[in-house]
């Protein structure tokens, strides 16, 4: 939530700053600014809205600020006061001198902001930001050192945060610091970068150091200096990143949606490189750092996650349970974090996080890890904190994910909990070896069948348009199932804003069934296997209440077309692979029906990619 971006050297910094912001724009799309320096102050420019709108906003200034190569910017997902001008990034001190981008969370702000007022600040936003202004101003007046006024003021701020910041006196120089917020340097010939992710900058460098807790980097066009918390110097380790710019790239897609629901297959394929060769071989999964034998008598698994990374762990508790008889319960982070939770040394604790940022997710983590349990981390993002956090990590390398609404994303986080089930079995023996040859098999099929799916998208297209009018939608499944009931309506609210809900389809007939009329459509997730037929009666109540039916299905059933308006077809697949191949057209429809209404999919309203406030 909210990005920012910094660069000094030796290149004009608007463009710089400007691209990096809109490679972070994921992480919220409120309001944006930068501060600019320039021979004798600091400029800054706002804008509320999207990224365009800063664009448009600096065009009468651009001759003033073209040559300057030091400045900072912010894009902004709002928490402390609406989306306005004034509550823009980046924020001064009352005479301007001082600017400061940040994202995070000051949670003493109130406090900080009474002494700051009573010492004679003027507050002029709502944000919780303005008041690290203020602070590391009064700092400056006593230290005339930035970086000692960073190192005084972050002793007294409490929350989370990455802050950027400079100060006219000291016109070559940005001081940056961080607390569980995430902010990585680029390092080039050209000078520094810092920003909250690698996208702002992986097209200039593929150098980076990523900054760690507590500790203020000194950056000038031509050095570098990092101390941690005490003020004393560390020499930082500067890392290869493993990026290519072209993954931020639509590579012809209207939308990064689109594209990354079409490279679903190829993550599969990819995850599945060195862990499953075979159907006759055993699963590979060297991350799990648990032995064999704790393996064997775990009593308890908690996983914890949010949004779509919570639906993948709800699958993941009925494959572990099915496979490895071990108990799993499945939590949102964010009501986990708020009890007592029964966690020990026996227990293993399973996070599940696309981004390996959220808030609530780390945090559940951190307190899991205090209690003593084994950390198991399933993460696209191996260089996040979540990721810092594992004892195991699971990374699902499924390449970086624009769009906001999690795809393929979730296909990996799926097909990890798979391996992650299937290896359990094999060292605890529970599933009979045919069997496990047989889920093996049909796994190494599923980037086929999938591609199966997406050839035929146009009449998923079709589907998607005779329904778009709909102001509800109702989907209903059971068992393995059921989460990819909760998935596809997640992904339908989230990107057309249509009011879409996943039910156990044996409890409509318990309240849900009352909102059932001619024009409420209800999709059946209809899998053959041990559930079809008791889906198959439900579909029919709903019918039976002149409902619009529609069936997502691998049954060849003719009787089918007396019950449903409309068929959507996929490949024949093993029940317990089933989640994985009903997911598809679900994606496909939630994003057909949001592009035909002219939603903006990639970046939907009030949401963010990366969730870093709980
Ligand atoms: C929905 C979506 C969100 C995230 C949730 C957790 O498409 O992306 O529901 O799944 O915010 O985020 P991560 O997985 O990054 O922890």
């Amino acid at each position: 939530m909210c990005g920012i971006v910094g660069y000094v050297g030796t290149n004009p910094v608007l463009d710089i700053l400007l691209d990096g912001l809109e490679q972070l724009e994921y992480r919220g799309y409120d309001s944006s600014g930068v501060a600019i320096k320039t021979e004798s102050a600091i400029n800054v420019y706002k804008a509320v809205g999207k990224l365009k709108n800063l664009r448009e906003a600096l065009k009468p200034y651009i001759s003033d600020i073209s040559a300057s190569t030091i400045g900072i910017g912010h894009i902004r997902w709002a928490t402390h006061g609406a989306p306005t001008i004034v509550n823009a990034h980046p924020h001064t001190c009352n005479c301007g001198n001082l600017v400061v981008v940040h994202n995070g969370i000051i949670e003493n702000y109130k406090e900080l902001k009474l002494k700051l007022e009573k010492q004679g600040c003027v507050f002029r936003s709502q944000t919780d930001t303005e008041t690290v202004a203020h602070l590391v101003a009064q700092k400056y007046a006593q230290t005339k050192d930035l970086t000692k006024a960073v190192h005084l003021a972050t002793k007294e701020i409490e929350g989370a945060y990455a802050l950027e910041i400079m100060h006219n006196d000291e016109p070559n120089k940005l001081v940056i610091t961080k607390r569980n917020a995430p902010l990585i340097i680029g390092v080039s010939e050209d000078g520094y970068y810092a920003a909250s992710d690698i996208p702002a900058f992986i097209k200039h460098t593929n150098k980076a150091i990523y900054l760690s807790d507590n500790q203020v980097a000194t950056i000038t066009p031509d050095s570098l200096k990092i101390e941690d918390i005490n003020g004393c110097e560390i020499s930082p380790k500067v890392e290869q990143l493993p990026w290519e710019p072209v993954a931020l790239s639509k590579m012809g897609y209207k939308h990064y949606m689109l594209k990354e629901i079409h490279e679903q297959p190829d993550v599969i394929r990819n995850i599945l490189v060195g862990k499953l060769h075979t159907s006759d071989s055993p699963i590979e999964l060297n991350e799990v750092k648990l032995t064999k034998e704790t393996l064997k008598n775990l009593n308890r698994i908690q996983v914890i996650a949010c949004g779509t990374s919570l639906h993948a762990a709800m699958v993941g508790k009925y494959l572990i349970e099915d496979f490895c008889g071990i108990p799993v319960d499945v939590e949102a982070s964010s009501e986990y974090i708020y009890r007592k939770t029964v966690t020990d040394e026996h227990t293993l604790v399973i996070g599940v996080s696309q981004s390996g940022e959220t808030a609530d997710t780390l945090t559940a983590i951190k307190q899991a890890k205090a209690r003593g349990s084994h950390i198991l981390i399933i993460t696209n993002r191996p260089d996040s904190a979540m990721a810092r956090e594992a004892d195991s990590l699971l990374s699902v390398n499924a390449g970086i994910e624009v769009s906001v609404a999690a795809t393929k994303s979730y296909i990996a986080q799926l097909t990890s909990f798979y391996l992650l089930a299937l290896y359990m079995a094999e060292i605890k023996g529970t599933v009979e070896s045919d069997k496990l040859k047989h889920i093996k098999s049909e796994m190494l099929s599923l980037p086929q069948k999938i591609e199966q799916i997406l050839s035929s998208k146009s009449e998923i297209q079709a589907c998607a348009r005779k329904y778009s009018g709909t102001k509800d939608f109702i989907y209903i499944a059971r068992g393995l199932n059921y989460p990819t009931a909760l998935e596809g309506a997640l992904k339908l609210k989230e990107i057309s804003y249509i009011n879409a809900t996943g039910y156990p389809a044996g409890e409509l007939k318990h309240g849900p069934i009352a909102m059932l009329d001619e024009t409420m459509p209800v999709l059946s997730i209809l899998m053959n296997g041990s559930v079809y037929e008791k889906i198959l009666s439900n579909s029919e109540e709903a019918k039976a209440r002149n409902a619009r039916m529609i069936a997502l299905t691998n049954s060849s059933n003719d009787k089918l077309k007396d019950l449903f308006d409309y068929i959507i077809k996929v490949p024949d697949v093993d029940e317990t692979l089933s989640p994985i191949i009903a997911i598809i057209p679900l994606q496909l429809i939630a994003y057909y029906i949001a592009e035909f209404l002219g939603k903006d999919v990639d970046q939907p309203r009030n949401l963010a990619k990366s969730v870093t406030v709980e």
